[in-house]
């Protein structure tokens, strides 16, 4: 069969039912099924009947918003070859700053990424530092995508399953964390295509505080002298978030993300003989 009529065909299928981006929808998905290059994909005028059919029954999940990235199964994150399924959370172009953050000051430190999810963001700071990393989420799918990111990506991290900070017990230099911030009555209102992830990642309850208020009360038990906290937040959160933290944790400092939204915390933790 000719690639460009079956091109064509799925860019009409996935335009009709609103995929935003289908063109490039299409095209992700034939480099995945075919397994070329773009450069390749350029070239080729041919695919098999196997290869449409494979290639169109993609096609109609994606034309129901299923996720390109779970259909394509993996993302490019901070130097990572990032595993997704429908366990994790796809991880956000944004993240890739709160990464960069960190692990600009993660040398010979012991990080924890809380609410871990598929490694990504531990993963990251290991990538691009001698840090010691830990990675913890209370979901057992969850941590299974992170360790396989871990082997994937020939990282050297450690594991906790935990209800947060439940069933750890041990001190680190840096917490870092983007755990579920959206209201609960506001996950009725996200695009169909986040709907399809885990509502374990998304749920911050009643006003979408819930995580921050729980990890920055429990956090200094489980911070070394003088540390250092990291939180990824939604629209609107920082003025609260600032509240909470200013009780133990000083020089507080709020950061935009590529699209000026302020959209990460730090913190430092309060001298405690003061
Ligand atoms: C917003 S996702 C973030 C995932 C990943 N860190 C990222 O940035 O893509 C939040 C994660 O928090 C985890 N989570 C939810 N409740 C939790 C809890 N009580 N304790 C630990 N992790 C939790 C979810 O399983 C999910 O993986």
């Amino acid at each position: 069969m000719e690639l460009n009529k079956a091109k064509q065909e799925f860019n009409k299928i996935l335009k009709d039912n609103g995929v935003v981006d289908y063109e490039n929808n299409t095209t992700q998905l034939f480099l995945w099924v075919l397994k070329v290059n773009k450069v390749e994909l350029l070239l080729k005028q041919q695919i098999s009947n196997k290869e449409y059919k494979k290639l169109k029954q993609l096609v109609l999940k994606r034309a129901k918003h299923y996720p390109l990235q779970y259909l394509i199964k993996s993302v490019e994150f901070f130097g990572n070859k990032i595993i997704v399924n429908k366990n994790v959370l796809i991880p956000r172009n944004e993240t890739e700053q709160l990464c960069e953050m960190v692990a600009k000051n993660s040398n010979n430190k012991k990080v924890l990424d809380l609410c871990s999810g598929s490694g990504c963001i531990g993963l990251g700071i290991k990538l691009n530092s001698s840090a010691d990393v830990t990675l913890s989420d209370i979901s057992s799918g969850a941590l299974k995508v992170a360790k396989k990111n871990a082997k994937q990506n020939k990282l050297n991290v450690k594991f906790i399953k935990s209800n947060l900070f439940e069933s750890i017990n041990q001190k680190f230099d840096i917490i870092v964390s983007n755990p579920p911030y959206i209201k609960t009555c506001d996950l009725i209102n996200l695009q169909p295509e986040v709907k399809f992830e885990p509502m374990v990642a998304l749920d911050g309850k009643d006003d979408g505080l819930f995580f921050y208020k729980k990890i920055i009360e429990e956090a200094p038990k489980f911070l070394n002298d003088f540390g250092e906290i990291y939180f990824e937040f939604g629209l609107g959160q920082e003025q609260s978030i600032k509240k909470l933290l200013s009780k133990d944790f000083e020089c507080i400092k709020i950061f935009k993300d590529y699209y000026n939204k302020n959209r990460f915390i730090y913190a430092k933790l309060k001298d405690r003989l003061c």
